[in-house]
C-alpha cells in the first residue's frame, strides 16, 4: 500500500493515527534539530517532520531530499505548535518513522509552487511540471466538473451524446480548416471539423431529437488570449424548437453550472439585448454588463458648431468616465495616444473635463462655449466630476472604437470584477454582414440560420436589414456561445444561397450532403454551442483559456513540450504525394 490517506486529506481529529503517505518533495528545510518536509500531491500539502535528536539516520536522509522528489513517508499524525492557518492541514503534521525514495528527480527548471519563478514558455515547454502546480491542477479540476455537470443537466432533459467524425470535409466557415492528406486517395485531403455543424443538423434530420456532445474543434485563424486553434464546444441541438425553447433550456444549463461549480444561485432571468442596442449602447456585441459607461450618440450636439473633424464624421459618440474630471494632462495625452493604437483604430480623442464645480473644460473649448459642452457631456450621461471621452468617424468602426476605450476605462478603474458575474443574452443578430472590399454579403453566423419570419420579405428588398433567429450567450464581455435557428425549408435554403452568391455547384460541394438530406423530412430545429475553455476560465477568473487546457498551444500555435508541429520524413510525404516547397 502506497498510501492511507493523501497529501490534503488529514486534520486535527486525525492526531495519534498511523498513516502512509506519499506524494513529491516541494520543499526542504533545516531549522536546528529538526528537518521539515512539505510533501504534495494533486490534494494538497502535509508537513513532515524528522528529529536529529530521536532519529539522526532518518533526518538525515531526509536533508538529502531533493526538489520533487517522490517518497513515502510512515508516521504519526501529531499537533504542530505552531500551525499554518493558510493550509488545509495546517494543524498537523507527521511524525515520520520510516522514508522510502521512490524515484529521484532531476532540479526542475522552475519552482513548483503556487507563485512560480517560470517564465511562459519554460512553463510550456514543462507542462507536466507546471500541472503539479495548484492554479493549473485546480484549474483542470474545476474543467471536469464543469464537463461533468453539462454532461447530468443535459441527460437529465434528454439530451443524448454523439460522437461525430474528425476527418471530414473541408467547408468554408469562418475560419481557415486544417487539413490531412489522405494517403489512400492521391492528391485528397480530410478536414478537421470548425464545429461538427453540419453533423449535427443532420443528426435531427436522423431523428435524435436532443443532441450534445463535448467535442473538440479546429481552427486556424489568428490567436488570442480566448482562442486557441483546438479548443472544446459544448455543441448542442434540438428539434421542434423555436428560439425561446433554446434560450430558456440553456439558460438553465448555464444556472445548473453557476449554482453547481460556484455555489451561486442566479434565480432571475437573464437581460436580453438586441444586437443593435449592443453595438449603439456598448460597442461590441458581446457587452460586459457589469459596469454602466454606455456609450451615447452626440452628434446633433457636436455638429454644426465649426469644428470640421465632428461636422466631416459621419458620427460622434461619447462615453462618461466616473470621478475622472481631474485627470492630467499627461493622463488625457496618453489616452489620446492609446485610442490611436491599430487595435482601437481612432484617429484621435476629444475630453470634456465637467469639473466638480459645474464648470467645463475641453480640448476642443474654442468651438464650443460652456453650455454647449455642459449640453454634451449631459448627453453623455456625465454628472459633475465626471470626464467626457468623444470619438468620430464611421458609425460601426467608431462605435467599436468607442467599445474598446469603454473596457479599457473598466478596466481602469477597477470596474471588472472577476467574482462578478453578468448573463446577458445577445438576440436580433442581422443576418448579413456586407464587406466592402468583396463588395457582398456574407453569413454572419452560416447558411443554414434563419432570418426572423417577419423580415423574410425584406430578403428580396434590404437584405442588410434582415434580423436572423440568432443568439449569444455572453458573460462579464465575453462570448460564451451562440447558435440559431436553422432554415429547414429548401427553397428559402436556395434563397439564402443566392444572396450569398453560392452559385448552385458551390453550395453543393460545399453542404451538398445537407441539401439533400434535407429533403426527406427535415424537422424544425435549432441549436448552440458553448465555447467551454472559455466559460471554465471565467468561472476560473484566469485571463487566458491556456490556464485551463492541459496541454495548449503557444500564440504562435506550437505545441513547444512536443514539438508539434514538426517535420515529415521524406518517406511519410512520398506516401502521400506532397512535396514541399522552399519557404518564399
Ligand atoms: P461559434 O463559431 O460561435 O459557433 O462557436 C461557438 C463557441 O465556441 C467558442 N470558440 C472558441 N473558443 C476557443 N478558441 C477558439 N478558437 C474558438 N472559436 C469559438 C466560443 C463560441 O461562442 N456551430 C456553431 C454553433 C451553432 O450554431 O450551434 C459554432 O461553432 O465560445
Amino acid at each position: 500500500m502506497y498510501r492511507s490517506h493523501d497529501c490534503g486529506q488529514l486534520r486535527i481529529s486525525d492526531v495519534n493515527k498511523n498513516v502512509t503517505l506519499s506524494g513529491w518533495v516541494q520543499r526542504v528545510r533545516n531549522l536546528g534539530g529538526m528537518t521539515f518536509v512539505d510533501l504534495r500531491d494533486r490534494y494538497g500539502i502535509t508537513q513532515l517532520v524528522f528529529n536529529m535528536e530521536t532519529n539522526s539516520e532518518l533526518c538525515e536522509k531526509a536533508r538529502k531530499l531533493g526538489r520533487e522528489f517522490v517518497i513515502q513517508a510512515i508516521g504519526t499524525v501529531t499537533e504542530r505548535t505552531s500551525k499554518n492557518k493558510d493550509l488545509p492541514t495546517g494543524d498537523i503534521e507527521i511524525t515520520v518513522s520510516q522514508l522510502n525514495i521512490l524515484n529521484k528527480s532531476e532540479i526542475p527548471p522552475f519552482t513548483i509552487e503556487d507563485n512560480t519563478d517560470g517564465g511562459e514558455d519554460l512553463l510550456m515547454k514543462y507542462r507536466y511540471l507546471d500541472i503539479r502546480r495548484r492554479p493549473i491542477i485546480s484549474g483542470l479540476l474545476m474543467r471536469h466538473k464543469m464537463s461533468l455537470e453539462v454532461r447530468k443537466y443535459l441527460d437529465a432533459q434528454g439530451f443524448m451524446e454523439v460522437e461525430t467524425p474528425m476527418l471530414i470535409n473541408s467547408s468554408p466557415e469562418g475560419a481557415r480548416d486544417y487539413v490531412v492528406p489522405s494517403r489512400l486517395h492521391h492528391g485528397e485531403f480530410y478536414a478537421l471539423p470548425q464545429s461538427p455543424q453540419q453533423y449535427k443538423q443532420l443528426l435531427m434530420v436522423a431523428g435524435v431529437d436532443k443532441y450534445y456532445q463535448l467535442v473538440k474543434c479546429f481552427r486556424d485563424e489568428d490567436l488570442r488570449a480566448d482562442r486557441q486553434p483546438e479548443f472544446t464546444q459544448i455543441d448542442c441541438e434540438m428539434s421542434f424548437v423555436e428560439q425561446e425553447d433554446i434560450l430558456q433550456i440553456f439558460e438553465g444549463l448555464a444556472k445548473h453550472l453557476f449554482k453547481e461549480v460556484k455555489g451561486i444561485d442566479m434565480n432571475y432571468q437573464f437581460p436580453r439585448m438586441v444586437w443593435q442596442d449592443a453595438m449603439e449602447q456598448y460597442g461590441s456585441d458581446k457587452p460586459d454588463i457589469r459596469f454602466g459607461m454606455k456609450i451615447h450618440d452626440v452628434s446633433a450636439e457636436t455638429k454644426g458648431h465649426g469644428f470640421k473633424v465632428f461636422d466631416d464624421a459621419e458620427y460622434v459618440c461619447a462615453i462618461a468616465v466616473e470621478g475622472c474630471a481631474n485627470y492630467s494632462r499627461k493622463q488625457t495625452d496618453e489616452l489620446t495616444e492609446w485610442v490611436k493604437r491599430p487595435q482601437v483604430g481612432a484617429k484621435g480623442l476629444v475630453f470634456i473635463k465637467y469639473n466638480e464645480d459645474g464648470t467645463v473644460k475641453s480640448s476642443v473649448d474654442k468651438f464650443y462655449t460652456p453650455e454647449q459642452l455642459t449640453e454634451i457631456a449631459k448627453k453623455a450621461g456625465a454628472g459633475t466630476g465626471d470626464l467626457v471621452l468623444i470619438l468620430c468617424g464611421k458609425k460601426m468602426p467608431i462605435l467599436n472604437a468607442m467599445g474598446t476605450l469603454r473596457i479599457e476605462m473598466g478596466n481602469r478603474l477597477g470596474l471588472r470584477d472577476k467574482n462578478i458575474f453578468a448573463p446577458l443574452w445577445v438576440i436580433d443578430f442581422p443576418l448579413f454582414e456586407w464587406d466592402d472590399e468583396t463588395q457582398r454579403f456574407y453569413a454572419m453566423h452560416h447558411p443554414f440560420t434563419s432570418p426572423k419570419k417577419e423580415d423574410i420579405a425584406l430578403l428580396d428588398t434590404d437584405p442588410g436589414k434582415v434580423r436572423a433567429n440568432a443568439y449569444d450567450l455572453v458573460i462579464n464581455g465575453t462570448e460564451v456561445g451562440g447558435g440559431s435557428i436553422r432554415i429547414h425549408d429548401s427553397q428559402l435554403q436556395v434563397k439564402m444561397f443566392n444572396l450569398l452568391g453560392f452559385t448552385q455547384e458551390r453550395a453543393q460541394s460545399n453542404f451538398g450532403c445537407l441539401i439533400n438530406a434535407f429533403k426527406y423530412g427535415a424537422p424544425p430545429h435549432g441549436g448552440l454551442a458553448f465555447g467551454l475553455d472559455r466559460w471554465v476560465a471565467i468561472m476560473y477568473g484566469c485571463d487566458s483559456i491556456k490556464d485551463v487546457i492541459a496541454f495548449p498551444k503557444n500564440n504562435a500555435a506550437r505545441d513547444v513540450m512536443m514539438g508539434a508541429p514538426s517535420l515529415i520524413s521524406p518517406e511519410q510525404l512520398e506516401e502521400l504525394s506532397l512535396e514541399i516547397t522552399p519557404e518564399k
